[in-house]
């Protein structure tokens, strides 16, 4: 690594997963552009998140960041930017009452636009285009035009970011979120499932210590804390134009931010210890994520700290695993271990969706809900028995009632992936599956039994 950074330090490095765009001069033009535009974030923000993962790391709040895997042109519209938000709140009030621990809520959403594919090329029935590398580089359908990449797109990510990030801070300071409001943010079809019912139960609770505390003097005219609720944005930093385009420095500190969102994060795919994606992330100040597979050694791992936060600094890395079930067993702990000896401050938070997936019989990619589960569970094991915290969980999931993932709530079966199969990416945990999945992850840490503020509303 080169001492000096700049925000185009990057460029003298490799740089993995870059879409081949035929046009460069378009990509200079547009990303030049976007480099005039307002910053999406404040650097302020960016800093309060740190704060509050520093508390994650020191075990005394919980992260819980979740999204869609891959967010949409075409899905671009209040109701879905309201669903996702709700499902994360809901899950939030589960996480809290369960935990008695705030929780830290970071969506995958207003800028999770581009993915790293496994292979460049896709082929079907013969002819061969390039892979669909999210809608911030081309087009899903399977057409020479709409998978040629398209520099231009990148302004419509930067426009569509924003709007949703502003109907997100409308609806999180504008009362939307009040937590007077926490019985409406049950969705119809999840209502009469028992994960529903049992979300419903702990808002009639709150409702009536929120009346109690109401009568003591404390209610959301005088308390912000009843009406707003922080939420941050968080997306893949892959495509390093557009993050270098919006990266500005903070007049107050005069540090660099990437306020394109409040955290990034380095993909499985992309985070080389000599790659461009860790020269560029390590010059801004935001938190980051980097994704570990089963592949990683203690090295890369030491040298991934040392690199992107070499003065250990609480809140700044949120190291997050994604071995699947089968392989966390065996090929977590050194890490942990590792982590641990030589005293590196790190958030540690599970992916538990990214190597679990699987084709059914259909062809459709899944993935299955035990599997998911297993592996979360096992990762909360590790850490408790290595006397480290897990402070969290990264989640593919939605506010819908799509048809992704198998297993949960309904047992839904492989034949029943196409009935509503939406995602433009990987498959989602639906609203149900998701609800299920907080109420699992509050209880197994609390350890269940009489002692779990959750058995005790059944
Ligand atoms: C993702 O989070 O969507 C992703 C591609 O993850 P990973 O880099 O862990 O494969
Ligand atoms: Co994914």
């Amino acid at each position: 690594m080169s001492k000096e950074w700049s925000a185009s330090s990057w460029r003298d490095y490799r740089a993995l997963q870059q879409p081949d765009w035929p046009d460069k001069d378009s990509l200079d033009e547009t990303c030049q552009a976007i480099s005039t535009y307002p910053p999406l974030v404040f650097a302020g923000e960016v800093r309060t998140l740190k704060e509050r993962l520093a508390q994650v790391s020191a075990g005394n709040a919980f992260l819980m960041q979740g999204g869609d895997c891959a967010e949409s042109f075409n899905a671009f519209n209040a109701v879905e930017i309201r669903d996702k938000l709700k499902i994360l709140l809901q899950m939030s009030v589960i996480l809290t009452y369960g935990l008695s621990k705030p929780v830290v809520k970071v969506g995958r959403i207003a800028g999770q636009f581009a993915k790293p594919r496994s292979s460049p090329m896709e082929t079907q029935n013969g002819v061969s285009l390039p892979s669909f590398r999210g809608d911030a580089v081309n087009d899903p359908s399977f057409s020479e035009s709409a998978r040629a990449p398209n520099p231009r797109r990148l302004e419509r990510v930067y426009f569509q970011s924003a709007a949703t990030l502003n109907l997100l801070r409308a609806f999180t300071s504008g009362g939307y979120a009040d937590l007077h409001r926490v019985n409406t943010w049950n969705q119809d079809f999840v209502a009469n499932s028992p994960q529903g019912q049992r979300y419903a139960r702990i808002a009639r609770q709150l409702t009536d210590t929120l009346k109690f505390i109401d009568v003591i003097g404390i209610n959301s005219v005088n308390a912000s804390v009843l009406r707003e609720v922080e939420y941050y944005t968080s997306h893949e930093a892959l495509i390093l134009e557009y993050e270098e385009a919006l990266t500005r420095m903070d007049s107050i500190t005069g540090d660099y931010y990437d306020c394109s969102a409040h955290l990034l994060w380095i993909g499985e795919r992309t985070r080389q210890l000599d790659g461009a994606h860790v020269e560029f992330l390590r010059g801004v100040k935001n938190p980051l994520g980097v994704k570990l597979g089963p592949k990683t050694t203690v090295d890369e791992i030491l040298g991934l700290c040392d690199i992107l936060n070499p003065d250990n600094e609480p809140g700044r890395l949120v190291l997050i695993s994604r071995f699947g079930y089968e392989k966390i067993g065996e090929a977590y702990p050194p890490l942990v271990r590792a982590i641990k000896k030589e005293g590196k401050s790190v958030v540690w938070s599970c992916d538990p969706m990214h190597g679990n997936t699987y084709s059914a019989p259909s062809g459709l990619k899944t993935r299955s809900f035990e599997n998911i589960l297993k592996e979360t569970k096992q990762f909360f094991a590790i850490h408790q028995a290595e006397g480290t915290v897990g402070g969290g969980i990264h989640l593919e999931l939605t506010g819908d009632n799509v048809t992704e993932c198998v297993g949960g709530s309904y047992n839904l079966r492989e034949e029943q992936l196409a009935e509503r199969y939406e995602t433009t990416c990987d498959p989602r945990l639906n609203a149900a599956q998701s609800l299920d999945m907080a109420f699992q992850i509050a209880e197994w840490l609390r350890g269940g039994g009489a002692n779990s503020p959750l058995s005790q509303l059944d």
